[in-house]
């Protein structure tokens, strides 16, 4: 096993973990299923669960990184009571980031494509029609979809191979902040739109009866997967930038600066695109298209569209550039951990399998589209989308938090010690019976009442 690198500073431990959080989830998912569940109330739900069980698993999570100073691969190994099998963990886990990659990948694509379309002028003058036929025609051409695809596979691998504070951290961190003052600059300016208010209507002002549409059961299951996949949660994702930190700060403090970067970052993306879908007449509710359609539209009506639009895109690769890079350093760090192959070639391997596996996806709207593995309309990265949100995730939160609360898990004693070393906010004792019982318990009616209401 290799010697562990460590961040070079606080900030760039917090952009960094930030970085692999705030991603397409907050940008892209966000905005397409809070459209899709019918705005504010759905917004307001996903709230609620951020804060009853987001912060506490992050927090969680993270103890479990710094402690054991190990990826997923080995950090129940490291932690666990002899004799006990919590290790195991990590086969779904290890899915779960592969699972993850191989979609992400291709939107991250379509990001850098709309990037490169936009730079070169070409939404200029398009009507809003125009503007969603363009989407369909990227999504049907193949070469597109798997160029793109590959070239966010390669580029990335890139810098995860240069090593932490080299490639990932400056990188990491300069991204992180261009893509929080832009965010802001973009908001206000969609916010006066003419036209949008009812945009903001439909995001802020919650009405429950649009709940009923769906049932609530699978609106809450949805609310709570956005909430665990938005935070990195349940697949040791996020703990293991908690191996690369040292004991100086306590972790909930930074459980709750990530957290709430994370939601800053996914309220103004809802603000720039919902008042930009009612004054261009665009459908919140048409899915994973949604930022694709409405944004060229707000561009093309803006003075100086087309170099804010590119700006935009550029950002929106940042921030799924981000998750990636985070995302592959752990894929990485599972092998260095495991294994003594060098991490160069452990990279070079990776690239390879790496566009395999994400080919199904990208292939999925054109070559592959007549599969449909959830039903009418949905594709391969639905698929892949709920395996890890709906099911790796929310399952894998509460390994982690009864590993962290049992006592024949790592304990609770342990967790407390490792989460609350340092300066900062310390996690409340008393709420012990609340992490070990309530807590999964809710994740797990959720869990399971969603699937009633899914598949019946
Ligand atoms: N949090 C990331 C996003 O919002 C996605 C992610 C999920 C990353 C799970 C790692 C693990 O885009
Ligand atoms: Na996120």
């Amino acid at each position: 096993m290799e010697n562990r690198e460590k961040f070079s500073s606080r900030l760039g431990f917090l952009l960094i973990s930030a970085g692999c959080a705030i991603g397409l989830g907050n940008v892209w998912k966000f905005p397409y299923i809070t459209g899709k569940y019918g705005g504010a109330a759905f917004v307001l739900i996903y709230f609620v669960f951020l804060l009853i069980l987001g912060i506490p698993i992050l927090t969680l999570e993270l103890a479990v990184g710094r402690a054991s100073q190990r990826s997923v691969a080995l950090s129940m190994d490291v932690l666990e009571p002899k004799g006990t099998k919590w290790h195991w963990f990590k086969f779904p886990a290890m899915a779960g980031n592969y699972i993850l990659m191989m979609f992400y990948t291709t939107v991250a694509g379509w990001m850098v494509y709309y990037f490169f379309k936009m730079a070169a002028g070409g939404f200029v003058g398009m009507n809003a029609d125009e503007i969603g036929a363009t989407f369909n025609s990227t999504l049907a051409n193949p070469t597109l979809n798997v160029a793109f695809m590959i070239a966010v596979v390669i580029s990335c691998m890139l810098i995860v191979g240069k090593g932490l504070q080299n490639g990932v951290e400056k990188i990491t961190k300069v991204m992180m902040i261009a893509l929080l003052v832009l965010m802001i600059v973009l908001a206000v300016r969609s916010f006066f739109l003419a036209g949008g208010e009812e945009g903001l209507r439909f995001y802020l002002y919650p009405d429950f009866s649009k709940l009923m549409e769906y049932g609530i059961t699978e609106v809450l299951f949805a609310a709570m997967s956005q909430a665990f996949f938005t935070l990195s949660i349940g697949m040791g994702a996020i703990a293991i930038f908690g191996s690369f930190i040292d004991r100086s700060r306590s972790l909930m403090g930074e459980a709750i600066c990530i957290t709430i970067l994370d939601t800053a970052v996914a309220l103004m993306a809802g603000l720039i695109i919902f008042p930009a879908c009612f004054a261009y007449g665009v459908d919140p509710g048409q899915g994973p298209g949604l930022i694709f359609v409405t944004l060229p539209n707000v561009f093309n009506a803006m003075p100086g569209g087309r170099l804010w639009g590119t700006l935009f895109f550029l950002f929106m690769c940042f921030a799924a550039f981000s998750t990636v890079i985070g995302v592959f350093q752990n894929l990485i760090t599972f092998w260095t951990d495991m294994t003594d192959a060098p991490r160069k070639k452990i990279v070079a391997y990776h690239i390879v399998a790496l566009i395999v596996l994400c080919l199904p996806c990208a292939l999925g709207y054109n070559v592959l589209s007549g599969l449909q593995p959830l039903g009418e309309g949905t594709a391969i990265l639905d698929l892949e989308d709920f395996l890890v949100s709906n099911n790796i995730l929310p399952l894998g939160s509460i390994v982690y938090v009864l590993f962290c609360a049992c006592k024949n898990g790592w304990g609770w004693e342990n967790f407390m010690d490792e989460a609350n070393a340092g300066e900062g906010l310390k996690f409340p004792n008393g709420i012990r019976l609340y992490v070990k019982y309530i807590l999964p318990l809710i994740i797990l009616f959720v869990f399971v009442m969603g699937y009633i209401s899914m598949f019946s």
